[in-house]
């Protein structure tokens, strides 16, 4: 038997067995390599007698053909295996019902406090945050309301230590002396966040909220205070018209005092907010006192302005239809999917701003 069907034979033999990547390559160069043994036969071609020559080099281009052709099927059938089995791993079956999930709903207090915020932006006040645990001097000294003073008591407040130096603030109030004492006048911020005081029934709850509003400048007047409250007041309840009350008031922080109230009306059982013979307390205002302008070292007889505290649970209730207070607070899932609202529902007159 000739070389040539010996290598043939031997090596057709073991291709023939099951054969991994590496070995079935290493048969390749042991065939075709530069030293390979097909390779080797080929180099013999000078030396072969010339009559034999052309039925040679004829055998062994067709064992040359016949070991490539072997080799090249084996390796196709590798790589087709491993396709598979990576296919079979990564299956994806997309006749699957898609998987339940559940959106999240924007607390109506987070909703008003977002609306609040866009409409006082509109007309040049940023918003400024301050903590929910205040220093006694924030909360009340600074505010020109020292100890022993009446208004501590009204307040209801929760102290944190025994020597009553830390506290849950009362109001939004500390985030004035906050702000004024961290920079330079003019002042024109509104300050929305959480709030504490000892109290619980159907219209207050231990925790509620307030958005805090402060504007210090020169020739800052009581008509400013007014006309900023009222366009706010028709902006958020989106109204053309609103009545509106100042009654004379008293808070330690401003002189004069007053509290507002707006007009509205029942029919059939809902409010009406604008017009009617019912008044409806909502906030608390007036213009800075010099004592709060002094402690914070702004010059009084230069500067000045007014602030006022808005309850933001009493307008969420009033603008939404909400009932009881103490639902705000319960996480009841099912109430906050009726009251909440989706992330992209904006009321007509929300402007984008949020927090
Ligand atoms: N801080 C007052 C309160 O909580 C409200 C208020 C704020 C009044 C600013 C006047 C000026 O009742």
């Amino acid at each position: 038997m000739s070389d040539i069907i010996k290598i043939k034979d031997e090596y057709l033999k073991k291709l023939n067995e099951n054969l991994d990547l590496i070995s079935i390559n290493q048969i390749k160069s042991e065939l075709f390599g530069k030293n390979g043994k097909v390779s080797n036969e080929f180099k013999k071609m000078g030396s072969i007698p010339a009559e034999d020559r052309k039925k040679f080099a004829y055998d062994l281009n067709l064992v040359k053909e016949e070991l490539q052709n072997v080799i090249e099927k084996k390796l196709k059938e590798i790589e087709t295996h491993q396709i598979n089995l990576k296919l079979q791993n990564e299956k994806v079956d997309v006749t699957l019902p898609e998987r339940n999930f559940n959106r999240g709903k924007i607390h109506p207090v987070s909703q008003v406090i977002d609306e609040i915020s866009s409409i006082f932006s509109e007309i040049g006040f940023s918003v400024e945050e301050g903590p929910d645990v205040e220093n006694e001097y924030n909360n009340f000294t600074a505010l020109n309301t020292p100890d022993n003073h009446p208004a501590r008591d009204m307040h209801d407040t929760f102290y944190l230590d025994k020597k009553k130096e830390f506290l849950l603030r009362t109001h939004t109030s500390p985030v004035q002396v906050r702000t004024m004492l961290g920079g330079k006048p003019p002042f024109k911020i509104i300050a929305p966040g959480r709030t504490y005081r000892s109290d619980s029934d159907q219209t207050h709850a231990p925790m509620f909220h307030q958005v805090e509003g402060l504007h210090i400048d020169k020739n800052i007047n009581m008509s400013h205070l007014k006309g900023c409250l009222n366009y706010f007041i028709k902006e958020f309840f989106e109204v053309d018209k609103i009545k509106m009350r100042f009654r004379p008031s008293h808070f330690p922080f401003t002189e004069p005092s007053a509290e507002v109230d707006i007009g509205y009306e029942l029919k059939d059982g809902k409010i009406i907010i604008g017009d009617g013979d019912k008044w409806l307390e909502i906030l608390g205002c007036g213009m800075v006192h010099p004592n709060v302008l002094k402690n914070v070292n702004v010059d009084p007889s230069k500067y000045q302005g007014y602030a006022f505290g808005i309850g933001i649970d009493r307008l969420a209730m009033l603008k939404y239809g909400i009932n009881d207070l103490r639902a705000f607070f319960e996480t009841d899932y099912r109430w906050l999917n009726h009251f909440g609202f989706d992330p992209l529902d904006v009321p007509s007159n929300y402007r984008g701003l949020s927090r």
